[in-house]
């Protein structure tokens, strides 16, 4: 009896080591819409989704400028560590320095890893996130003191997700960069400043870093639209462009991990498990994967996607979609368990 007794406040006193050494003091995330949680609202923009239905599932139903009906992919990988169930946007006045100490998010929805694709929507470019961060570091030595504040920049995990607007927003709409670039350049281009960033912000301080693969990204519901006439199937050119692209990441974050002493990165590819889900809805719970919840579903986002649109479905945990270019909450959720247990499992 004694030994058990013993054994059992052994375990629990390993159990709360663990615990406490693996935590995870903040999420720091940069990207896109993806990721974006509010930060559009006050960016002069046409790219928001700050209004009914957006967030009709999120607390109080509110619509936060979240590109989903609840929450995205960083809340619940935020909860999942133990910490704030939102990740908060640093541009929105209503939160301060004390929210952001343990969890703050710079991303922009529209934007990309190239600066001509967040001028096609005037939205953050990804140079000028990294400059709200370097204003961040410093809120938050004044904050909490240099030390604890370093120590907290060192031991936070950062979220990095963005780049599918580089090539559905930019190189394939418009002729510059695919005039100057072939797709496999362009790659290399984008793959050139996502190493250059994950670098910059090591040098400031981050050392558990997660870049995000793109998802399946011909099979987004606008992209499907393009295709009516040949049945809307996904388009396999952008899928292909997508693995591709994550190939390449994946490189060069094995190359990083190896040059950059200290740094812990890691790629979170959502492809494969976004491609199951999109390949076969009903096994995850899901009645349709090709048309997206809001209005008609085949090209409905941002001020087209609003309360005055009759076709917006009852039920959003039945779609995969919610607007033509972005999951439903249940999907960010699936999503999210997925890269916490298999790319994220060593920061816990
Ligand atoms: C993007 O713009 C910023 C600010 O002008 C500049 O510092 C940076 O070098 C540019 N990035 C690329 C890849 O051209």
């Amino acid at each position: 009896m004694a030994s058990e007794t013993m054994w059992f406040w052994l375990v629990h006193l390993l159990l709360q080591v663990f615990t406490v050494r693996g935590k995870v003091p903040a999420i720091i995330v940069f990207g896109d819409s993806s990721v974006d949680s509010g930060n559009n609202n006050h960016v002069s923009t046409v790219l928001k989704s700050n209004f009914a239905p957006y967030g009709r599932d999120f607390y109080d139903g509110k619509p936060t400028g979240r590109f989903s009906n609840g929450r995205i992919p960083t809340d619940f990988i935020s909860e999942a560590f133990g910490n704030k169930p939102i990740v908060p946007a640093y541009l929105d006045p209503t939160y301060d320095i004390k929210d952001f100490a343990t969890g703050v998010c710079f991303a922009s929805a529209g934007t990309g890893y190239d600066n001509a694709t967040s001028d096609v929507l005037s939205v953050i470019p990804l140079w000028k996130e990294l400059e709200y961060y370097k204003e961040y570091q410093e809120k938050l030595r004044g904050y909490l003191g240099k030390e604890r504040a370093n120590e907290v920049l060192e031991e936070a995990l950062y979220l990095i997700s963005i780049g599918t607007n580089d090539f559905l927003e930019n190189y394939y709409i418009f002729p510059g960069r695919s005039s100057q670039f072939s797709v496999a350049e362009y790659q290399n281009f984008l793959v050139q400043i996502a190493r250059n960033f994950v670098s910059e912000l090591h040098h400031l301080g981050a050392r558990r870093i997660s870049l995000s693969g793109l998802p399946p990204m011909g099979c987004l519901p606008l992209e499907r639209t393009t295709n009516i006439f040949f049945g809307s199937e996904c388009i396999e050119e952008y899928n292909n462009v997508a693995k591709d692209f994550n190939e390449k990441l994946k490189g060069m974050v094995t190359d990083l991990n190896k040059e950059v002493a200290g740094i812990k990165l890691v790629l979170s590819n959502p492809f494969d498990i976004l491609s199951q889900i999109i390949e076969n809805p009903s096994s995850f719970g899901f009645e349709d994967a090709t048309k997206a919840c809001c209005g008609t579903g085949l090209f409905e986002m941002s001020y087209m996607c609003n309360k005055r649109n009759p076709f917006t479905c009852f039920d959003a945990n039945k779609y995969v979609f919610w607007d033509s270019f972005h999951p439903t909450e249940r999907t960010n959720q699936l999503v999210a368990d997925y890269v916490v247990k298999n790319c994220l499992a060593q920061f816990m």
